[in-house]
């Protein structure tokens, strides 16, 4: 297959350094993991001039770790029910299904109609493979979840959030607390810290919107919180040396240690 040219912008485009990430993951010394698939995709969708003025090795070892972790708390859930369902909000191209996901019973990618598009031209939708082509805003997407006890469905939104106003959170939290008591959501939220970052991502269209302080935040919105996992402390052994003294010292501090949490969270 040769080059696809997007049209993509904003938010939606943000994925495609997602996905750099994740297919340079394999060329480390010592992945994390191997994602063939994103190195495919990757080689299709080359990102243009201007993100790869942005696209750096912080970018890179951030993206991927994120990945990473997620993927340890998708395969948790995974091992921890017997008919696991798992959808992914804002999923881009997301590839963690074929990393992890073969053995789940449905795994579901919502994202964007123009991001979607774009997945089905490089990946196959099956009954166990389905792709959702819907903002998460439009909440008739919770009408195809299949009909499971809730318990068993990991939601997860990886760098969807902070994209979205915070009314449009507490509305999206809401609506899913009420489908689906019980299910689990994992989300990663950015602290006051990047507010520094949002002229950035407002030239490329793709501003920052939600913002909390700490996880208590989190618990305002009407989620139960189960477990926060503080980013710059993850993994330090990924960082090179002098970033990960200068995150061992920051995160001493609420400020700095809130700056992106994971958070495991119980609808
Ligand atoms: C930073 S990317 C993250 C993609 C993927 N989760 C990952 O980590 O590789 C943000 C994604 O959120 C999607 N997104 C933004 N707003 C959305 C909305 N209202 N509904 C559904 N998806 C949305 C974008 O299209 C994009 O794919």
């Amino acid at each position: 297959m040769s080059q696809i040219t997007t049209k993509l912008t904003g938010v939606p485009r943000t994925m495609l350094f997602t996905l750099k990430t994740r297919a340079d993951e394999q060329a480390r010394p010592c992945p994390l993991f191997q994602d063939p698939l994103a190195v495919e995709w990757q080689k299709l969708l080359p990102l243009d001039e201007e993100m790869e003025a942005l696209y750096n090795q912080l970018t890179q070892i951030s993206w991927s770790t994120r990945a990473y972790h997620h993927d340890q708390i998708t395969s948790r859930h995974i091992a921890n029910h017997p008919h696991p369902v798992v959808v992914e909000l804002g999923a881009g191209l997301s590839t963690r299904f074929h990393r992890i996901g073969q053995n789940v019973e449905y795994w579901l990618e919502l994202d964007l109609p123009e991001v979607t598009n774009l997945r089905r031209q490089l990946d196959t939708e099956t009954p166990q493979h389905q792709f959702i082509s819907t903002s998460v805003m439009d909440f008739d997407w919770m009408n195809t979840i299949p009909d499971v006890a809730p318990e068993n469905i990991l939601f997860i939104a990886e760098g969807l959030l902070m994209y979205l106003e915070e009314n449009q959170v507490t509305q999206l939290v809401a609506q899913m607390h009420s489908r689906f008591p019980g299910a689990t959501c994992v989300i990663d939220v950015m602290g006051n810290f990047w507010k520094l970052y949002k002229k950035i991502m407002t030239k490329l269209g793709a501003p920052f919107q939600w913002f909390v302080k700490n996880e208590e935040d989190v618990a305002a919105m009407g989620l139960q919180v189960v477990n926060t996992d503080y980013f710059y402390q993850l993994y330090p052994e990924r960082w090179p040396l002098p970033w990960r003294l200068l995150w061992q010292f920051l995160t001493q501090f609420p400020y700095f240690r809130n700056a992106y949490l994971i958070v495991e969270t119980r609808l």
